[in-house]
């Protein structure tokens, strides 16, 4: 298994992978149109060989609109590869990328049970809301030590996850 950034000719991949592992294509478009507004600001594939089996997408997110961290999202391995740690290694390259370029927290909405072990806890921790109403599904990691404002406060996704989640997303 390879993970690598994505390239020109993954793109059709990466919107498979997508459109097959949630049960509509509103993640499958939310990423083509992040990255048609050039807001994939990390963009992961895992291959087995010439078949791409999984993808993590990153966008900038701010805190008080301050352009300052990522959000995590959306990921997804093929069904006939998960529970090998894909998704985790998608993840943790997710987090060395983001240090090399500088970002220094990442958001996620997702299940705690599992963003736990990657070292993520409540954004309520730090006084962070999202605008989803997504309770404690809304985590945070620091990638430096008080990468998060002390002030927390709210946290904005990429329009394109408006758009989505109109569209009924998670
Ligand atoms: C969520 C998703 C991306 C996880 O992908 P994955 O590659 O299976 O994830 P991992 O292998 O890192 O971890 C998944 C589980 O496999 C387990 N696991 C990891 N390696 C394992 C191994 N070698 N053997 C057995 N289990 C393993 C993990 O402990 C984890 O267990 P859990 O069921 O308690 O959470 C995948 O299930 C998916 O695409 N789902 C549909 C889309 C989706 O819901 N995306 C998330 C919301 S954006």
């Amino acid at each position: 298994m390879d993970i690598r950034e994505e390239l020109p000719t993954d793109t059709e991949s990466i919107h498979a992978v997508h459109a097959m592992s949630f049960p509509t294509t509103t993640e499958a478009n939310l990423v083509e149109a992040l990255r048609e507004a050039g807001h994939l600001s990390i963009s992961l594939a895992c291959c087995d060989q010439d078949l791409l089996v999984g993808h993590v997408a990153f966008s900038p997110v701010t805190v008080n609109e301050t352009a300052v961290g990522l959000g995590l999202g959306p990921i997804a391995v093929l069904p006939q590869y998960r529970r090998r740690g894909i998704a985790e290694k998608l993840i943790r390259a997710g987090f060395e990328a983001s240090n090399r370029l500088g970002h220094k927290f990442i958001v996620v909405l997702g299940d705690p049970s599992y963003y736990r072990r990657l070292g993520f806890k409540a954004a309520s921790n730090w006084g962070l809301e999202d605008e989803y109403g997504g309770g404690s599904a809304f985590q945070a990691i620091e990638l430096q030590d008080r990468a998060i404002p002390s002030s927390g406060g709210s946290v904005q996704y990429a329009r394109e996850f408006s758009v989505a989640a109109n569209d009924g997303a998670a």
